[in-house]
């Protein structure tokens, strides 16, 4: 399987001067949007959204349409031919072969990866499964830049599902990459950052506490990034609802925040942050979401720009191996190559496309 595109599967997967560009970009087009209302014309974008998603979807439709481009694509898969049991590979090949770029958002974790392997354009990952969410960080990272007017020197806290929640995983991968970042986790124990995205925070230089309360936390953060518990990723009701309401953000819990700390949120918000918090200048969740289409109308116009590759699968398969994730997409669809990266230690190999660890 070989594809000669760049994808955007992860945003560590390009150098910071690119992230820095395309926000440098986003930030020209939120000046002056209309500028950039041709330079897509006659290109068009197709949607592929297995999962349900508000934002995500309509944000990248809205950037392609502002940008003079045309959309196509389903946010439905039961009224497409995936409802017959069509692979992904199949799904990407033909509708890469009608659109100049494809957008996929699943659930299972390694999909946007195992589409792009066969894909005749760039794809680019819209969230898959509790993996990664590059284009959610990229509106994170705009949005820091325009409203803290930095990238670095900050300490974020992290609230909520962190085991879970894809947007948090990008996020500390990307943050974690510039200078004096600090993290402050605030989660559960059950619900904590998964140790490889500890592990690469570390590896980058960056550092991290963890806690339980809101409050431990508060006065010693720049941004506090709320999420959502991720009701559909537990395996059973009861393990959701021992989690539910652990973290509500309200006014009170404001009063111990800096002046200057800004609240962000990747939306749908359930119950984790209290209406009353919204009139509160600090939090910039709305803001967060209109920033969405700036940075993926730039990132459409780099991806469309962008160089060919003949980078597809960088691991190795070894015979036999598979990833012991059940969520991993090679557990869900037998064709693909199972490949590994060595993680610097001989006995554990990493999946290619969940990044879950296995002992060897
Ligand atoms: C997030 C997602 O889908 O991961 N939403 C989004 O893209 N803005 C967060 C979530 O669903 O909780």
């Amino acid at each position: 399987m070989h594809s000669e595109y760049q994808h955007l599967i992860d945003l560590n997967d390009f150098p910071v001067a690119w992230w820095k560009k395309l926000i440098e970009l986003g930030e020209n087009i939120k000046n002056d949007p209309v500028k950039y209302a041709h330079e897509c014309e006659g290109k068009v974008m197709a949607t592929l959204f297995y999962e349900p998603s508000t934002r995500t979807q309509m944000s990248f439709q809205t950037a392609m349409l502002r940008l003079g481009g045309k959309i196509i694509g389903f946010d439905n898969p039961a009224n497409s031919s995936v409802a017959k049991g069509e692979t992904i590979k199949d799904t990407t090949k033909i509708v890469s072969s009608y659109a100049d770029i494809l957008v996929i958002r699943h659930p299972v974790a390694g999909a946007a990866k195992a589409a792009s392997l066969t894909a005749d354009c760039p794809v680019i990952n819209a969230g898959d499964g509790g993996h990664l969410h590059p284009t959610q960080t990229l509106t994170d990272l705009l949005t820091l830049k325009i409203e803290k007017k930095r990238l670095s020197g900050l300490t974020i806290g992290m609230c909520g599902d962190l085991i879970n929640g894809r947007t948090v995983h990008s996020l500390c991968k990307a943050l974690s990459m510039l200078e004096n970042n600090k993290f402050i986790f605030i989660s559960t124990p059950k619900l904590k950052m998964p140790v490889y995205i500890k592990d690469i925070i570390k590896a980058n230089g960056s550092t991290y506490e963890e806690v339980h309360t809101l409050e431990e936390a508060m006065d010693k953060l720049d941004v506090l990034y709320m999420t959502r518990i991720q009701q559909e990723r537990f395996d059973s009701e009861e393990e959701y609802l021992a989690q539910k309401n652990t973290y509500v953000l309200d006014k009170k819990k404001m009063q111990l925040a800096r002046q200057d700390m800004i609240v962000m949120h990747p939306l749908p918000r359930v119950d984790e942050i209290t209406v009353e918090v919204d009139e509160d200048p600090r939090a910039m969740y709305f803001t967060q979401a209109k920033y969405g289409v700036f940075a993926r109308m730039a990132l459409i116009m780099m991806m469309l720009d962008g160089k060919k590759s003949s980078e597809t699968l960088r691991g190795k398969v070894y015979g036999g191996v598979r990833c012991d994730n059940p969520r991993c997409i090679t557990n869900h669809e037998e064709y693909l190559p199972k490949s590994f990266r060595s993680s610097g230690d001989e006995t554990l190999l990493e999946c290619e496309y969940c990044d879950e660890r296995k002992l060897i």
